[in-house]
């Protein structure tokens, strides 16, 4: 028998991403609330420009995707030099970890944060260290206190996803602070737009004056309705831009992806449309699910978090859920088996979630 090749042991450590279901047997009409993807699909103009583009898929792409970080840069006040785009969020986290992290060093996340962290550190062979939250928030002192001389990178989902939960400002700045000036701390803003509560801020101004290295990720996959395109992006320090740039792909980002971030980005109206969406219906779904007597969890992001006390019953939430037609997220990849995430649909889709969670919480 020959040997097979293996990976370094880590590797198989990862349990594979699972994302969020898109079909359920029997059922025609589905309304896939699952993923956190936007409520009202892709900006026209973005349908548009990927046309126009699709007559040039003959041609690379602009390898610096310049148009497009420009157009970021406007948008956000930022430099355009100091953006790096990457095929989704996903790459640019997964570089940073290759980058900085590796055998021998240690990332550390919360409890419940974002999956991508774990999974990418256990790729670069770090040892990923989960610290617990309070409440489902991320406890800035644990996270600290866990830090120690091997620790490269701290990941921090603000907010974050499954929980929704937030950390203001202060604590974000108080966290940066107590870190060593040479551990990396990533600030993943991916619902960034989403966010209402006064104390927020995503990070540029941390990554400009945080006394060590600081880097802010954001995604066009949630609020600017192109999950598909994968397109995501990284404001950062030179330093680190000079070495996302020599690790990433020399296209990772492709043309339509381009021209499809660049008409996202400057559409007008279109992020304050959504905005006034998620926050009308947000309010309104946790409304109405807390009035059902379901525990839901405060959420600064397009999404909630349904808790339901038991795995059991989560599990047989998610099925009523689907009887309907709906796709929630179960979220036992997160340790939180009892839970459920649902994304803030349309008008009708939150009424069809309140609609079905009540009967079930009735018995
Ligand atoms: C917190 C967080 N970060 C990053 C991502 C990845 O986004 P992208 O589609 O840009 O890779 C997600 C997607 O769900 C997310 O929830």
């Amino acid at each position: 028998m020959p040997t097979l090749p293996q990976p370094r042991p880590s590797i198989l450590s990862i349990e594979p991403y699972v994302g969020g279901e898109s079909t359920v047997p029997g059922v025609n009409r589905i309304v896939k609330l699952s993923s956190n993807e936007g409520a009202f699909g892709p900006p026209p103009s973005a349908i548009e420009a990927m046309a126009v583009a699709a007559r040039e898929m003959h041609r690379y792409p602009d390898g610096h995707a310049t148009a497009l970080r420009e157009a970021i840069g406007r948008r956000f006040g930022l430099d355009p030099a100091r953006i790096v785009c990457g095929n989704g969020s996903d790459e640019i986290i997964q570089h940073l970890i290759l980058a900085y992290g590796g055998e021998g060093t240690e990332l550390v996340m919360s409890a419940h944060g974002f999956v991508m962290y774990d999974i990418s550190g256990r790729y670069a062979g770090c040892r990923v260290i989960k610290v617990p939250e309070r409440n489902l928030v991320a406890d800035v002192d644990a996270m600290l206190a866990a830090a120690g001389p091997r620790t490269k990178l701290v990941f921090l989902a603000n907010p974050n996803n499954p929980t929704g939960s937030m950390l203001p400002a202060a604590e974000v700045a108080r966290l940066r602070a107590g870190l060593r000036e040479d551990i990396l701390l990533v600030l993943d803003a991916a619902y960034a737009e989403y966010v209402t509560d006064p104390d927020y801020d995503a990070g540029a101004g941390l990554v400009d004056s945080g006394g060590g290295a600081t880097v802010m990720t954001r995604t066009f996959s949630k609020i600017f309705g192109l999950g598909g395109a994968r397109l995501g992006w990284a404001y950062a320090p030179a330093a680190v831009i000079d070495v996302l740039n020599r690790v990433r792909g020399p296209f990772n980002v492709n043309a339509a992806a381009i021209a499809a971030g660049i008409a996202a980005v400057t559409e007008a109206g279109w992020v304050e449309r959504c905005i006034a969406h998620n926050t009308e219906w947000r309010g309104r779904l946790a409304e109405g699910l807390r009035k059902a007597g379901l525990v839901v969890h405060p959420s600064e992001g397009n999404f909630l978090l349904v808790d339901f006390g038991t795995a059991e019953r989560a599990t047989a939430a998610d099925a009523a859920l689907r009887a309907r037609g709906v796709i929630a997220r179960g979220v036992g990849a997160y340790s939180l088996p009892q839970c459920l995430r649902v994304t803030v649909g349309t008008a009708e889709e939150c009424g069809m979630v309140i609609e079905a969670l009540a009967e079930f919480a009735r018995g």
